[in-house]
């Protein structure tokens, strides 16, 4: 039974990793990190919370040991958008986490997993269907060449030193209970948030923009098929293209008018997001995924439309009644 430490274990993914990891392998063998120690009270649940920088290799070395971890959640991430106003910040932090995460993995025989992104494409890559191994020379954003270059040092790492590291590359991450954090995919999150309080969204991104994206519940599920898989059956490790849906803003404002009928969606497009936009794939082709390690995606457009249409409506009438509205 796997003892895991989650780096950044209070943002986007992470707090949701932690208890769905929790609820397989108990509360004790799931220890959550982050820098930000007011990070603790966005993971729900039980199990040892400790405050770590990723960046500081000797307690993050430390407490590897202290609690005889054997694999290593890697979530430290800067977005895409937010990355392009500090690139020199965004390539120390992604691949500074990256780098000790990999050291120690080597030194102590712990298991990495990393994500990695649709990111990690660019303008040269064939945009439908984008293969597993395909162009990755042409990332627009200091997040994508974080992101090629963890997956080329995760290889490495594989291969030299024989650290089982594994990852996938993420679409955009859609979820209801921490929202995401200066990505160009975010306003697929935004949407459903505007949709139920005000009927309304300007979307920062263009119609006819297309990108793939996921439910949480699935990216969950990915990572723990993933690190599970028999190791024999893995031709590739970093990193699988996974996929569930693929849509542009006017088709996720068609799901939401299912069920809030009289949604308006209107644009005031931001050209740095839009600009990464169009240089991501449309739709990737997560074949290798499927056969390697038995990927399969539970939600659709649809599915997830009506689960977060639900869910966001549950949290705003949760919090009109404590405000006494
Ligand atoms: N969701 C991320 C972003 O938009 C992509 O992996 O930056």
């Amino acid at each position: 039974m796997k003892r895991i430490l989650v780096l950044g274990a209070g943002g986007q993914v992470g707090s949701e990793l932690v208890p769905h990891l929790r609820g397989i392998y108990g509360n004790d063998r799931v220890i959550a990190t982050d820098v930000n120690a007011g990070r603790r009270e966005g993971i729900p649940g039980d199990g040892p919370f400790e405050v770590l920088d990723a960046l500081d290799g000797e307690a993050f070395n430390h407490l590897v040991g202290k609690y005889r971890v054997d694999t290593i959640f890697n979530l430290v991430a800067v977005l895409s958008a937010t990355g392009e106003r500090n690139p020199e910040l965004a390539w120390n932090i992604n691949i500074g986490a990256l780098t000790h995460s990999l050291c120690i993995g080597k030194e102590r025989g712990c298991a990495v997993f990393t994500p990695s992104s649709i990111g990690a494409f660019g303008k040269d890559t064939p945009k439908d269907k984008t293969p597993q191994d395909t162009i990755q020379r042409a990332s627009t954003t200091i997040y994508g060449v974080c992101k090629v270059a963890g997956e080329l040092l995760s290889d490495y790492y594989f291969h030299r030193f024989g650290v089982d590291t594994r990852s996938v590359r993420f679409p955009g991450l859609i979820s209801h209970v921490t929202p995401p954090g200066g990505g160009t995919t975010d306003y697929a999150v935004e949407i459903f948030h505007a949709a139920v309080r005000e009927g309304a969204f300007t979307c920062n991104i263009k119609a006819g923009t297309y990108m793939d994206m996921m439910y949480m519940p699935d990216a969950l599920d990915a990572v723990v098929r993933l690190m599970e898989a028999d190791p024999a059956r893995l031709k590739h490790r970093n990193s699988f293209n996974i996929a569930a849906m693929s849509f542009d803003p006017e088709e996720i404002a068609a799901a939401i008018r299912r069920h809030v009928p009289a949604f308006r969606l209107s644009y005031d497009v931001d050209p740095v997001k839009q600009a990464i936009a169009d240089s991501w794939p449309n739709s990737m082709d997560d074949s290798c995924a499927r056969e390697e390690w038995g990927w399969r995606p539970a939600y659709d457009l649809p599915a997830m439309t009506r689960e977060m249409i639900e869910k966001v409506g549950e949290k705003l009438a949760g919090s009109n009644a404590a405000r006494g509205l």
